[in-house]
């Protein structure tokens, strides 16, 4: 049985992935309306992910008997300046979402939890791959610029088409 200040923390974790998911949505809604339906779709399957990652916390807390409580989420933000401030953003959700991977993790090992460290590991492993993603995103964003941002649109969809293309 894992202690109630972990049991909180994780179910914290529910809202923020949830969050994640829902963010994305509407950003997702945002490159749809600018007519980028490749950046639309990318951040539709994101958004996927994120509600796995927080079905992940809802399993493990199952798992240990622990209760689950799905707390209130925060509204989403739906418009952006530019693609540029709309991708910055999502980067930013993973950043916060790292240290809060992180935080657990550290809260995990002062109360020498090691089942939940092990479990965590997994959200370590992936915050590295999602910070590297969105970054690189970001950085083609930035390259093409406002004026060229179809190239962006063209090289989205032939990764969408390449065969062992990485997942957004
Ligand atoms: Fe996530
Ligand atoms: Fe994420």
């Amino acid at each position: 049985m894992i202690s109630k200040k972990m049991t909180k923390a994780l179910n914290e974790q529910i809202v923020h992935e949830l969050y994640s998911s829902n963010a994305y949505i509407a950003l997702a809604g945002y490159f749809d309306s600018l007519g980028l339906k490749a950046m639309s779709r990318r951040f539709f399957v994101q958004s996927d992910e994120e509600r796995e990652h927080a079905m992940k916390f809802v399993n493990y807390l199952m798992d240990v008997g622990a209760p689950v409580a799905v707390g209130a989420i925060p509204e989403s933000k739906s418009s952006y300046a530019s693609v540029e401030a709309g991708v910055s953003a999502a980067l930013e959700q993973e950043e916060r979402v790292t240290a809060q991977i992180n935080d657990l993790m550290a809260l995990a090992h002062e109360e020498k939890d090691y089942a939940t460290a092990s479990f965590l590991q997994w959200f370590i492993d992936e915050q590295v791959e999602e910070i590297a993603t969105v970054t690189e995103l970001l950085q083609l964003v930035r390259l093409a610029g406002p004026d060229r941002i179809l190239m962006v649109e063209e090289r989205l969809m032939r990764m969408e088409g390449a065969p062992g293309s990485k997942p957004a």
